[in-house]
């Protein structure tokens, strides 16, 4: 397997995520009196934070765009690697305005309705255009600056990303309720 096959795995994944998200989006913005679904923003919330960023980001940004750095890039390469961070960061500040404007929604904030739409469909609109750039345009192509074994050691490392990032999580929880002084 190439070190991009789990990458595009997830990509399938992040992809019915954001048809979910692009089809609340629709259903707002056609019916002004329908309200935000608060569960699924929270849930499509983690899901673009921990799986599609820290997750799926994570092993782009920290493992493929960080050994592609070491090679040199055609300029056409380095200028859509950069372009796909950008896209990440996007990403970013789309789920932080997401939940700013959520959260100004659940404390009676009537105006926030709009800035949720606006988020909703910013991140179903930046989405499959990335997606489609990283696998059509990029990931393939890229593969050629490697030599096999950079190959081979990427899965491994892309492995052993997973299973570090799943252990923290864990970790954070068991240490959340050892804290003899929580607050909640
Ligand atoms: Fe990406
Ligand atoms: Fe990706």
């Amino acid at each position: 397997m190439l070190p991009i096959g789990p990458l595009m795995k997830e990509h399938r994944k992040i992809e019915r995520m954001v048809a979910l998200i692009a089809e609340h989006a629709e259903a707002l913005r056609a019916d002004a009196d329908l309200e935000p679904d608060n569960d699924f923003i929270f849930d499509a919330l983690t899901f673009i934070r921990e799986y599609a960023d820290e997750c799926h980001h994570g092993k782009e940004e920290h493992i493929l765009f960080e050994e592609l750095r070491g090679k040199e890039l055609s300029a056409a390469h380095a200028e859509t690697m950069e372009r796909l961070i950008e896209d990440h960061q996007r990403g970013r500040e789309l789920a932080t305005a997401l939940e700013t404007a959520s959260n100004s929604w659940e404390d009676g904030d009537d105006d926030a309705r709009e800035a949720i739409v606006n988020a909703l469909e910013g991140l179903a609109d930046l989405y499959p255009d990335h997606i489609a750039t990283e696998d059509d345009d990029f990931s393939i192509p890229v593969m050629s600056y490697f030599s096999e074994q950079e190959k081979a050691d990427m899965i491994e490392e892309m492995w052993d990303f997973d299973h570090d990032l799943f252990t923290e999580l864990y970790e954070a929880c068991i240490a959340q309720w050892e804290t003899p002084d929580r607050e909640d």
